[in-house]
């Protein structure tokens, strides 16, 4: 497979860069920058090493514009892009390829949702239809017939997969409390005061409480989707972490229902997902899914509330390592190839 990524001099697109450098079924890379068209490669991150030329051909290792990414014809195409730009910069290869968007562009449907987070109606409103939400474990039938798959956000996919299993099965009902801690890579490479180093450093905090952080729309539409009555209370913390996103979630759980009976609802929904370990007791840290694509879920149950932890790498499972899977589903390859990397990312 021929596959491009757009948005590569960022956080997600050069993490795409090594993922796909990696990965048995893809024979070529086109990197695509708008700030560093013409640059090479190695220029950008020497890190990738000179390896990295063999799967750039086309490019002899520059960059392309976008502009000109149509005429390379690429089977695949991975936006790593801002929201409310990726759209709009992929106008001449949406529905021509398959497109993997990382950004939000795609992800929420009803256009007064849309704007209540983003300030604006979906930037193609017309191409919604034609789209799936990316959630790789949840949508897998849904994800092969699409050919523009909407990456779930990072706090999203940490939340959403833990909680959804629960919602189904009516273990859990009512208001949902999320508190998440996430690395400060989340926030991308732009340049912003409040993300320095002698800011962040030493230093945790919420930010955007309760329900003002743009994902509580994207996540209380998923969950709707399981159960209308639900009311999610999501409030992030960022901590001197580089990467890496842990969130604890509190409901009140059915009556009665023992941790052996949340284990089976997880083992029904997750019991072959290659990328889901269900810990149990066990409270997963950041640390174990360091560059791994996995999500871990433990629990603890208190009279009438189920606390569940989940983690993920904001950069892998919570980005570029979903986007893999969701080419590996689309094009149907294994699950895992090109993902099985543990380790520093
Ligand atoms: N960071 C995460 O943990 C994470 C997790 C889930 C989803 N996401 C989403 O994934 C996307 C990429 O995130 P990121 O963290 O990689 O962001 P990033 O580090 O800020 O990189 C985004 C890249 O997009 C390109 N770009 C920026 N502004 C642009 C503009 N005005 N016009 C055209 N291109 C522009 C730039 O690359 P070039 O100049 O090389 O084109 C930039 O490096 C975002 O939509 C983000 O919300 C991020």
């Amino acid at each position: 497979l021929k596959a491009a990524v757009a948005g590569t001099s960022g956080y997600t697109g050069l993490i795409l860069l090594r993922r796909l450098y990696n990965h048995p079924e893809i024979t070529e890379i086109i990197p695509v920058s708008s700030s560093k068209a013409g640059n090479n490669i190695l220029e950008i991150d020497p890190g990738l090493g000179k390896n990295i030329y063999s799967k750039m051909n086309l490019t002899e290792g520059k960059c392309i514009n976008i502009e000109k990414l149509g005429s390379y014809k690429p089977d695949v195409v991975f936006a790593a892009l801002p929201h409310l730009k990726s759209a709009e910069l992929l106008k001449n290869v949406l529905l021509k390829t398959v497109v993997i968007d990382l950004s939000a562009d795609f992800r929420i449907h009803a256009p007064e949702l849309f704007r209540a987070a983003y300030g604006c109606r979906p930037p193609r409103e017309d191409l919604l239809d034609k789209a799936v939400y990316g959630l790789c474990e949840w949508y897998k039938d849904k994800i092969r017939d699409y050919d523009i798959i909407a990456n779930p956000g990072c706090y999203p996919t940490s939340v959403l997969l833990p909680v959804l299993p629960l919602l189904k099965e009516k273990a859990v009902s009512g208001n949902i409390i999320v508190n998440s801690i996430s690395g400060i890579s989340g926030a991308g490479k732009k340049l912003n005061e409040n993300l320095l180093f002698c800011e962040r450093t030493e230093n945790a905090g919420a930010y955007a409480p309760c329900r003002t952080h743009r994902h509580v729309t994207e996540m209380e539409g998923e969950l709707k989707k399981e159960d209308s009555n639900v009311k999610l209370y999501f409030t992030p913390h960022l901590a001197p972490l580089k990467q890496g996103i842990t969130s604890t979630i509190t409901a009140d759980i059915k009556k009665g229902m023992s941790s052996d009976e949340i284990n089976n609802i997880y083992k029904k929904y997750y019991g072959e997902a290659v990328f889901i370990s269900i810990k149990g007791n066990y409270i997963p840290q950041t640390m174990d899914v360091r560059g791994s694509n996995r999500c871990d879920i433990g629990w603890h149950l208190d009279d009438d509330k189920i606390f569940v932890f989940s983690c993920i790498d904001n950069l892998i499972k919570g980005a570029s390592g979903q986007a893999v899977q969701n080419m590996n589903i689309r094009f149907g390859i294994d699950e895992h190839t090109g993902l099985e990397f543990f380790g520093e990312a």
